[in-house]
């Protein structure tokens, strides 16, 4: 490849700017050419406000980096080499109605699990695989790189239901960790490697090393005796020491919903009474982010998009370009198929863990079984992942409701078949699977 053509779809995003932050300083190993920013029609006003930014920021940093903005993805993807999604179908509102409608049937609301991970993704997934015909069509040898939630779930349904082999999903999660382990013990980022095995946002550190040397058990005593692991969009209530002990191993912030549901739930409808979910917290903070972005005068990326969850997706997303492109043989977590890198769990299923990032993507390390206390739920997500990916593809009521059933934020086959009914209604612009006509 001489210079690489990037398409990043859902480029009116307001992570845009972090992405071409990293990409710019990365320049020099990652000679981007041409940088295509794409949206729908509707987003316009966004496109353009990002799309303007990230050419200031382009021209601030001197670099020879051509962002083209576009409306038409089967415009911008002919000739691509990597192609970002990073979509929300539904936008913000959508995420609302995820969070706000499962909190009336004392079920947990949030964007990737439970009922608001299902609906995510039946949402999210058909117009991944739409985007993946145009791949195969328009640029057979670009990698797809997914960033759009559910993550995993949509890996899950790339390489179940489409012909694209080149691809990875990535998630934030795991690089957040180990910033906030870097800083338990005081030490730079680079000197701190962690085990990472299971599902995206179902990631467990199996073990933490500084310079080589184990000290997970060091990390568990810092997590429980006060410092603090997570990310700006999930609140940190505090771990029980002994669980934490006896667990042995390093939960993501997110198990939180599945260790702590009750505590969790309690929390999240606090938040829904005093600031608003967690969207229409977003959707204050995009508000403001958009006025900085329109400032003519701005030509970096501005601080306050930290207060998002996503931070660090610039650096996980550039570091693993940079890896495919320069065959660098680097270790890092990412969303790929699993084949039997992670026992008990189907070979052509997404798994999330640590790979060797070649230059023909990632490949596993071998893991073998995950613990026992933490095994059966990890499977219970996978089951949870397949059966709404197929839910999602087929639109078949009875698998949807299945999915969720089997869901363990749940709790009753009664109350999944009351918020799918709700849902699907809520959602029915965006779901055209499940209300089809025969004729
Ligand atoms: C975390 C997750 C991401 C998610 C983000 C939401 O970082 O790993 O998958 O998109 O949070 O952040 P937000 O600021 O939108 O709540």
């Amino acid at each position: 490849m001489s210079g690489i053509k990037v398409v990043t779809i859902g480029g009116g995003s307001s992570y845009t700017p972090e992405l071409v932050e990293g990409f710019i300083k990365r320049y020099n190993e990652l000679p981007i050419k041409e940088l295509w920013l794409v949206d729908i029609p509707e987003g316009k006003e966004k496109l353009e406000t990002v799309g303007a930014l990230a050419k200031r920021m382009v021209k601030k940093a001197g670099v020879p980096m051509e962002v083209k903005l576009s409306y038409d993805r089967k415009e911008a993807l002919p000739g691509a080499d990597f192609v970002t999604t990073q979509i929300r179908v539904g936008l913000l509102e959508a995420r609302a109605k995820d969070e706000k409608i499962p909190l009336n049937y004392d079920v947990i609301g949030q964007e990737t699990n439970g009922p608001g991970g299902l609906f995510k993704g039946l949402r999210t997934i058909p117009v991944i695989l739409d985007i993946c015909k145009d791949i195969e069509t328009l640029c057979p040898n670009a990698w797809l790189i997914n960033f759009s939630n559910p993550a995993g779930m949509v890996t899950e349904a790339v390489l179940r239901y489409s012909n694209i082999t080149k691809t990875v999903g990535l998630c934030n999660v795991p690089i957040g960790m180990r910033m906030s382990v870097a800083e338990m013990l005081e030490v730079e980022p680079d000197r701190v490697h962690i085990d990472f095995a299971g599902l995206n946002h179902m990631v467990f550190g199996l073990r933490v090393y500084l310079d080589g040397e184990e000290v997970t058990g060091q990390v568990l005593d810092k997590l429980t005796s006060g410092e603090s692991m997570t990310m700006k969009n999930i609140v940190d209530l505090g771990w029980e020491p002994e669980f934490i002990q006896a667990l042995q191993i390093l939960p993501c912030p997110y198990h939180r919903y599945y260790y702590q549901t009750d505590k969790m739930l309690a929390q999240e409808k606090k938040e829904a009474n005093e600031a608003g979910s967690r969207a229409e917290v977003v959707q204050q903070l995009e508000k403001e982010l958009f006025e900085l972005y329109s400032d003519p005068e701005l030509a970096i990326k501005p601080p306050q998009l930290e207060e998002r969850g996503g931070a660090y997706y610039s650096d996980a997303a550039c570091s693993l370009i940079d890896s495919i492109y320069n065959n660098r043989g680097d270790i890092q977590p990412v969303n790929t198929r699993n084949n039997g890198a992670i026992a008990g769990i189907p070979a052509e299923s997404a798994v999330e863990v640590n790979c060797v990032i070649t230059k023909d993507g990632p490949k596993p390390i071998h893991v073998g079984e995950l613990p026992v206390p933490v095994q059966g739920l990890v499977q219970q997500i996978k089951s949870f992942e397949r059966t709404a990916a197929e839910a999602a593809v087929t639109g078949d009521y009875n698998t949807a409701l299945l999915a969720l059933a089997i869901n363990p934020l749940v709790p009753s086959d009664t109350v999944a078949k009351q918020i799918l009914d709700e849902m699907l209604e809520a959602h029915k612009a965006y779901l055209p699977q499940f209300f089809q006509t025969v004729v």
